[in-house]
């Protein structure tokens, strides 16, 4: 091509798996602007591509390699191409991918991310010396604060801790995310307030344990544990509208967290408490270190606060052992709570994890079968939810104009509630929050119209 000699490099991220990878790909993508790199729009015009990864289940691992299984194919026709590995399946696998995909030229972990842009230019410089980069590094967890173009969205995830020190059994975050280690709550007042004076409006705080954050490192004031004590001075951010956080776990869920809702006006009406199974006897197994009474009560206790408030949940199905005895306990549960929202997964074998080696592994179409008959259930427990919600006017704060199934005229925003919301207005409302009049449902999406004053009837 014609332009060889582009002086300025262009990286693309491709990222799979949850929020912190969404919130990793993006401090990476800062700091590698901080740089002197640009960012590409796609992998096609790109001098660097990098991949996000997730180890989580099976399947996200078998998604990257056979990604980086096309780029590397790409490679044959332009060779000067820098391909990586980052996040949890570089931190798990380490040199092994290497060895795996050799034209590959980086493999970074989760707690080396602040280095990339010193490998990259490295590797630009001096072509093919491939390097794996996964050691632990204290104080990496402070590196991720920066963000591209903030003013550009008034939306905004902020990474309060990184790793965990639960041991669910069938969870391979602890090793791939290492230790639990917070931030402090002075920087993390002074990202979001740098976030609202680019325009943000609304922070989603991030954390594989949030309830846990601070533990052992900040003292209980008042009886407040350090994360309700970052959640006071958060709320008390001027300009700042909305707060959400994930994920938060029943152990750490106290009184102290429930009484933050309708108590701090901007904590939205919406928690994300993920139980895993209906079944003690299955919550036992995957070490989960509560039974569903006090799951139940936390639920209770929050809907009698914030009648209104909206619970999602995650659940697996299929865990090694999981009689039907066990899958009708969750399929009660589900009854019982009537979700919002359910993130279901089929259980998926990590090896090195404790669950692993249990005797009484499932067969996938059970599996499968499980899955489909939960998810039907719960996807008409979102309905019903939804549907609730019409003829209501909700704050919504407008985000922008959806990216896919792109309609002229079209914003779509989220109401306090966490639901997606489609309404007629124009670019220039962004980052307003406006009353929108709920007219039409679906299970994980409203409709609807500003509600204008009207004149007279
Ligand atoms: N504490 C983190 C958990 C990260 S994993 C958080 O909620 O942010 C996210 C979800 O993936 C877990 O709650 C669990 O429901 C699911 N999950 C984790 N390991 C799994 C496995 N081996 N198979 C299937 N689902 C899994
Ligand atoms: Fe995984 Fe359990 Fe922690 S699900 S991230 S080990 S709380």
């Amino acid at each position: 091509m014609s332009h060889a000699s582009r002086s300025v490099k262009t990286v693309f991220i491709k990222t799979y798996g949850c929020q912190m990878n969404e919130r990793d790909s993006d401090a990476v993508a800062a700091m590698l602007c901080n740089r002197g790199y640009a960012l590409a729009d796609s992998e096609r015009d790109a001098d660097v591509i990098l991949l996000n990864t997730c180890s989580v289940r099976d399947l996200a691992e078998q998604k990257a390699l056979g990604k980086m299984g096309l780029l590397t194919r790409m490679k044959r026709r332009r060779p000067g191409l820098v391909l990586g590995f980052m996040g949890c399946m570089a931190q798990r696998l380490g040199p092994q991918l290497l060895e795996r995909v050799p034209k590959a030229d980086l493999v970074v972990g989760t707690q080396k991310l602040h280095r990339i842009p010193d490998h990259l230019d490295r590797l630009l410089a001096n072509g093919r010396h491939p390097v794996t980069d996964v050691a632990d590094e204290a104080g990496s967890e402070n590196a991720i604060c920066g963000h591209v173009a903030p003013q550009a969205r008034p939306t905004a995830f902020v990474s309060i801790m990184q790793g965990c020190d639960m041991q669910c059994s069938f969870c391979i975050v602890p090793a791939t995310r290492g230790t639990e280690r917070s931030r402090s709550i002075d920087d993390i007042l002074a990202e979001v307030r740098a976030l609202v004076a680019c325009g943000v409006k609304e922070v989603t705080l991030l954390g594989q344990i949030v309830t846990s954050y601070g533990r052992g490192q900040m003292p209980i004031v008042h009886g407040n544990s350090p994360f309700v004590q970052l959640l006071e001075a958060v709320n008390s951010v001027p300009g700042l509208e909305r707060i959400r956080f994930m994920s938060a776990h029943p152990q750490g869920f106290r009184d102290d967290l429930i009484h933050c809702y309708g108590r701090l006006d901007k904590l939205c009406e919406h928690v994300h408490l993920p139980v895993q199974s209906g079944s003690d006897r299955i919550l036992r197994a995957m070490r989960r270190t509560y039974t569903l009474d006090p799951y139940r009560r936390i639920v209770e206790k929050l809907r009698a606060r914030v009648p209104d408030i909206a619970v999602s949940t995650d659940i697996i199905v299929g865990f090694p052992g999981e009689t039907d005895a066990d899958f009708a306990a969750s399929v009660k549960l589900c009854k019982e709570m009537e979700y919002d929202n359910v993130f279901l997964f089929k259980y998926s074998n990590r090896s090195g994890t404790p669950a692993a080696a249990l005797p009484g592994q499932l067969p996938a179409e059970e599996i499968v079968r499980r899955h489909h008959q939960l998810w039907k259930l719960t996807e008409t427990h979102a309905a019903h939810r939804s549907s609730a919600l019409v003829g209501r006017v909700l704050p919504v704060l407008a985000e922008g104009e959806p990216e896919t199934k792109k309609v002229e005229g079209r914003l779509f925003g989220r109401t306090r509630c966490n639901r997606l919301v489609y309404f007629p207005g124009d670019a220039s409302q962004r980052g307003q929050t406006l009353d929108i009049r709920i007219t039409r449902a679906k299970p994980h999406t409203l409709y609807g119209e500003p509600d204008l004053p009207s004149a007279g009837h």
